[in-house]
Parts: structure tokens; sequence; C-alpha cells
């Protein structure tokens, strides 16, 4: 480009958005061809069976009733004390650890990335993914002048790939002092996959194996923007109970978000929770995104979360959520376990699913594989090693028989 007034930094910066491209090619052949004849399989929100926008009933229901004021006015800017009260209990269920634990506010699960990236990596420091991984992580992290590595996130036996991890861990703490790792889980996305019990086991022996150098500090991200669609409630949080009584060099925190779980997606409203043996960290922690919150968005949306306090504030209206929480997770399950079965019918290879909005099927050449799909009017999200479902956003109609015509796809471009 010859004409850029752009600083150094922020020049050629530029958001591609594949999900964006392939969600327009699906609304262009929609209105070619009709809505019932195309699959798209591109969006992350979740769909009805009419393949509407759907919210939360109890959610529109108390939203519609806030009063102005609570809708209108500022809100402090860590965030109100009923709403961060509440997101901590909602997020931690039975399985509260034991730690000093608080909340700070932010814009979405994505300010509780974007905070955690600022005020605990160093300039040019690099930080930790699974090489399948949520697109906007990188944008994150360079647009803060850090660096995304990836490790492997599967094994042979399609297991998490902790000697991968362990490695990547180790080399990055080698070189820098801090090292944001973030993992996301339960349901994750791309993959649906979900680290389990044991998992958490030998990852945390493994950063308490590292925090015995006490120079350095291991800050886990744990973005658990699925939470809510990744099983029973209090089965898919156990593991943020081993959270507790770590050394005061690993400090875990929580990317949460209303996004997915109050199907709030444009509200942008989410929290980071920190969770540390140590009362000045925690203080600190209070302290310094706060103050972030001031210099990037100063508070968030104040109608969100009087919503969130009214509900957590009333258990009947909190059981009514749930439940009709429980009703959409159960739908966007029927749709992966007809995908699953037709998969394993065509002999269709899946990354491992576990819950949650998306699932992938590894491939060579995404790219001609999506676009082959479109012949059927199919329409999914090309990742760098794969494609991906949003079983989220397709009715269970359509679901059925978009396995074999995938893996007959997949065929047909590597025949070509
Ligand atoms: C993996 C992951 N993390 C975090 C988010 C954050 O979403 P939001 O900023 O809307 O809360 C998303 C949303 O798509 C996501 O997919």
């Amino acid at each position: 480009m010859t004409d850029s007034v752009a600083a150094s930094h922020a020049k050629g910066k530029c958001a591609t958005d594949k999900i964006f491209g392939a969600n327009a090619a699906a609304v262009k052949d929609a209105a070619q061809y009709g809505n019932d004849k195309v699959v798209n399989a591109t969006i992350g929100a979740l769909m009805d069976d009419q393949e509407k926008l759907a919210c939360i009933p109890t959610v529109e229901k108390v939203f519609r009733e806030l009063p102005i004021n609570n809708i209108i006015s500022y809100a402090p800017i860590a965030g109100s004390p009923a709403f961060l009260k509440a997101f901590i209990n909602l997020a931690f269920a039975d399985h509260k650890p034991d730690a000093y634990i608080e909340a700070i506010a932010t814009s979405g699960g994505s300010g509780a990335i974007h905070h955690t990236i600022w005020n605990y990596s160093d300039a040019g420091d690099t930080i930790l993914t699974s090489d399948w991984y949520w697109g906007p992580y990188k944008v994150l992290c360079q647009d803060s002048l850090r660096k995304l590595d990836t490790y492997t996130l599967f094994d042979e036996e399609q297991k998490f790939n902790i000697a991968a991890f362990s490695a990547k861990v180790k080399e990055l703490l080698s070189k820098q002092t801090n090292v944001v790792v973030i993992i996301n889980t339960p349901a994750h996305n791309p993959t649906g996959f979900s680290l389990t019990d044991s998992d958490w086991d030998n990852v945390l022996a493994l950063f308490k194996e590292c925090a015995q150098d006490t120079e350095k500090r291991i800050i886990p991200l744990i973005d658990v923007a699925y939470i809510d669609y990744a099983g029973e409630k209090n089965a898919c949080r156990a593991f943020l109970k081993k959270l507790g009584g770590l050394p005061t060099n690993i400090f875990p925190i929580l990317a949460c978000s209303m996004s997915k779980g109050f199907t709030m997606y444009g509200q942008r409203t989410g929290a980071m929770i920190g969770v540390s043996s140590s009362k000045e960290v925690i203080e600190e922690f209070k302290n310094i995104n706060q103050y972030t919150s001031r210099a990037t968005w100063s508070n968030i949306t104040h109608s969100a979360m009087n919503l969130l306090s009214t509900i957590y504030q009333d258990k009947e209206l909190l059981a009514q959520t749930e439940l009709e929480r429980d009703a959409l997770y159960a739908l966007i399950r029927n749709r992966a376990d007809i995908f699953m079965s037709e998969a394993k019918e065509a002999n269709l290879k899946m990354l491992p699913y576990i819950a949650g909005f998306f699932l992938t099927i590894p491939a060579d050449q995404p790219d001609a594989v999506c676009e082959k799909l479109h012949e059927d009017h199919i329409f999914a999200v090309p990742l760098a090693k794969g494609i991906r479902i949003a079983v989220c956003a397709v009715s269970s109609s359509k679901i059925k028989g978009m396995a074999a015509k995938i893996a007959k796809a997949i065929q047909a471009v590597a025949a070509s």
C-alpha cells in the first residue's frame, strides 16, 4: 500500500474472516434456491429447529421487564457487585475451589481474553494454545503485539496430548517469565472436545512442576464460553475444584461469557474470574484489570449485568432458565448424535466430539472440500486442517445426510 497513515505496529492489519465469507455464500445460495434447500453450518449461534436465532424464553422475559434505569445507567467499571457474585457462583456451581476468588466484568469472553493477554504477558511474548483453536485468539494476541504458538491437541489415540503440551509449556518457560496458556474447555470450539478430569490432573501436575522455579509464572486462561452446553452442570465443572491450593505463581483465570449460556451474544457481557492462593495476587488482579477496562471500554452493558443478577437472585427464575437452556442443549446433542452415527456409517473420520456448538472433520484440502460441498448446498467453515460444522445452527432434519455428503466431497477432492 502506498497511501498509508497507520502507525508502524498497525500497518497491514486486516481481519479476513472465513466464517463471515462462508456465511455470506450460504445466504446468497439461499436467496437463489430457497432456505429449505440450503444447509448453513457456518453460524456460531444457537438456532432452533425452525432455524431462528434461539433466545432462552425466561431471559427474554426478564430482559424486557428490566426498568429503563437498569438499562441506560452507567455500571461500575469493575462490574456490579451483584452480577460479579452471581457469575462467580454460576461459573463454579458446586465446585468452587478453596482459594481467593474475584471477578471483573468484561466485554464478553473476548474481553476477558484481551485483558489476560495484555496484563499477564509481556510485549513480544508468545501465548500458547492448541493447534485446533478459535481464530480470534490469534488476532487478540497480535493486536496486543504478542505471538501465538500451538501444541498438537490430540495424540494418536485422539486423546489429550499431554506430551506435546508439556514440551511447549517448558519451551516457552525457558524463554519467558510469564506464560499464558489458553485452554478452551469444556466443549472446545471447533472440535467439541473436553479435557477429562484426569487430563486436568496431568496439566496441573505439569504446572506445579514448572512452578518450582519461583521466578516463573504460569497463567492458565480457561475459556469456558461453552460450559453451559457441555453436559451435566456439576459433572462438567468438577475440574474447577482442582484450581484451589495451587502455588501462587500459577494463576488460573476463567474467561466467562453470557453470549451462549444466556443467549445474549450481542449484549457483550462476560467476566474474568481469577483464582489464587494469594490475597495480593487477587487484589492486583482486581486493580490492574479494572484499570485496563477503564482504558479499553470503560464500563460494559449494565442491562445484561442486571439481567444475570435478577435471574440469579430468584431461585424460580434460575431454575426455569436452566430448564429452558437444557432443552436447547438437548437440541444440539440430538443433532450431534445424528451426525456422529451417520459419520460412522459413512466411514467419515471426525475429531473427538464430547459436547458443544461445533464438531470438526479433519481434511487435507479444507477449502476445496467446502467449495465442493456448495454443489450440495452445504456451507461449512474451512479451517487450516479440517472443516467445522456448526451443529448449533443446523436443524435436525437438515443434519440428516450431511455426513455422507461430506465423505463423498472429501473423496472427490482427493481423487481430483
Ligand atoms: C472459543 C470461544 N471463546 C470465547 C468466545 C467469546 O465470545 P463472546 O466474546 O461473545 O463472549 C467465543 C465466541 O464465539 C468462542 O467461540
